[in-house]
């Protein structure tokens, strides 16, 4: 299938599920450019509310290196706020959406649009509400299609941050005639269920960039302390040895049409 993606007449966009912590932050340095380069990709998209302070949150700092680093545009999700460094710097950046669907929050983008072979990129995000904390969000499915009855695009692409696979189903079917890149983050563990539907590109979930022996990027001691009600207050500490994941999906689209022509899935493996 690799040898398909070097057809000429393809837009390559390369998504990167939840980078978590330092571990996550290196994996991108010591691996991403030379995905860029080998895959000849045209945009690289990943989510970074996992990367500063313990997992929670994006500070400056770490945005600039990811950004250095080969990462072109950025989501977020439940942490996007934990960390206060980002209101800092979130308004002042064109290349960071947060999700558009919060009940209160009113720093940063609720959607951006970014340019390809003139053709108009729309990238937004979504928060679930199945197993999440309802209070803090509004209908993803009412806020999907205030977004995209308002503002003018070539093609959709969605985050949508949520814990159930049977919300992301569902929401990816409802907006399938308008959103042609769809796939979940959140859960950090990667779906083996990508597909084209209806001519939309999907995923359940993109797994995560980090430690994958770990509670979703932690260690397993204070995380096991709480499950076994021994210490509600034990403290979460990321993980940062160990074999190294690097999940992403790879989509490649007619780039005359920007019908997704490919979903290809990838799940590194680095010693
Ligand atoms: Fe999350």
């Amino acid at each position: 299938m690799f040898f398909e993606l070097y057809r000429k007449n393809l837009m390559k966009i390369l998504i990167i599920g939840d980078i978590f912590g330092y571990a996550g932050k290196r994996i991108i340095m010591e691996n991403l450019p030379f995905i860029k380069t080998d895959l000849k990709i045209d945009v690289v998209i990943a989510n970074a509310e996992n990367v500063s302070n313990n997992g929670k949150g994006l500070n400056y700092k770490d945005y600039c290196d990811l950004k250095d680093f080969g990462i072109d545009y950025f989501t977020l999700g439940n942490h996007a706020f934990k960390d206060k460094d980002i209101y800092n710097f979130i308004d002042e950046v064109d290349n960071l959406v947060r999700p558009a669907n919060l009940k209160k929050e009113t720093a940063g983008k609720e959607y951006l649009i970014f340019n390809f072979n003139n053709k108009r990129i729309l990238l937004f995000n979504l928060l679930g509400r199945e197993l999440m904390n309802r209070k803090q969000v509004t209908s993803p499915f009412e806020k999907a299609d205030e977004i995209l009855d308002n503002v003018e695009y070539d093609l959709a692409i969605l985050d949508f941050h949520a814990e159930t696979t049977s919300e992301k189903k569902v929401l990816s079917y409802y907006l399938r005639d308008k959103v042609k890149i769809f796939y979940g983050t959140h859960t950090h563990i990667q779906t083996s269920d990508e597909e084209i539907l209806n001519d939309q590109a999907y995923i359940t979930d993109l797994g995560m960039v980090g430690i994958s022996d770990s509670a979703i990027g932690i260690e397993y001691e204070g995380v096991l302390d709480r499950m076994l009600e021994k210490n509600k207050f034990s403290s979460f500490k990321e993980k940062e040895s160990g074999i190294k994941t690097l999940n992403s999906i790879l989509v490649s689209l007619y780039d005359n049409t920007l019908i997704p022509y490919n979903i290809e899935r990838i799940n590194l493996k680095i010693k």
